[in-house]
């Protein structure tokens, strides 16, 4: 389905009460571990505050980025404050005004406590994603490509960058809630689905896992 979404909608099965209590972290692990929405709409966790920063001035250079030619933009971690606030800008635009996700349900209150990660096309963010690390999993979610930069491969080089990330920090697999219409991004990547789909703000979902 392509995305376009309705305010509103369900709340996955499995998620429980994860969206109104992230608080609450006794009881949230049915279906892989913990589950993460590709817009990221739930998250619980016994996170490590501490041990991953939100963002980093430190760029991030693919591995593979000397052997490549150059696609015009640069995959990297979020740089500053400034930047944050162009990657929620972009979801916003994205995700509520886009897909008609409620803009309560885009932000989460956790986008301090995740790894956000960009692409930047001429000094401007138009693409960025997030990754929450939970134990030995990383909860992907917020993917969002301005809508002008689609189809040139920068969705995935961000997920080759969270591969990267997921690795150097020691996640043995990622989660992500993904809209059906973008399977094949996903699958192209190296995920597979698990369960059956659902949904979620009005857009149908489904689970999908990448082990590492
Ligand atoms: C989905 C989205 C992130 C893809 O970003 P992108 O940078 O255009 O993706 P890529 O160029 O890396 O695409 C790689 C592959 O994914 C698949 N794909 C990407 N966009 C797709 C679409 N709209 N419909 C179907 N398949 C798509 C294709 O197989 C594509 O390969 P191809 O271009 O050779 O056909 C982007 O369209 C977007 O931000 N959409 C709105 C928000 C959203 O849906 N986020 C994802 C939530 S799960």
């Amino acid at each position: 389905m392509r995305a376009g979404g309705q305010p509103g909608g369900g709340v996955h099965p499995a998620l429980g009460n994860a969206q109104k209590d992230n608080s609450d972290l006794s009881n949230r692990a049915p279906l892989l571990g913990v589950p993460a929405d590709c817009r990221g709409a739930v998250v619980a966790s016994d996170l490590h505050p501490g041990r991953v920063p939100s963002f980093q001035a430190v760029q991030h250079r693919p591995a593979d980025a000397d052997a490549e030619p150059d696609p015009g933009y640069e995959i990297r971690r979020l740089g500053g404050e400034r930047e944050l606030a162009a990657a929620l800008a972009l979801r916003y635009e994205v995700f509520c005004l886009e897909q008609g996700v409620p803009a309560h349900e885009e932000r989460d209150g956790r986008d301090h406590s995740g790894l956000h990660l960009v692409a930047v096309m001429d000094g401007a963010i138009v693409a960025t994603c997030r990754l929450v690390f939970v134990g030995q999993t990383v909860q992907f979610s917020r993917l969002a490509v301005k809508r002008s930069a689609r189809r040139r491969g920068i969705a995935s080089a961000l997920l080759r960058a969270t591969d990267r990330e997921a690795r150097a920090h020691g996640s043995r697999h990622i989660l992500l809630h993904a809209q059906t219409y973008a399977r094949s991004l996903y699958e192209q990547a190296g995920y597979e689905p698990r369960g059956r789909e659902f949904v979620e703000a009005g857009i149908e979902h489904i689970a999908m896992e990448k082990l590492l």
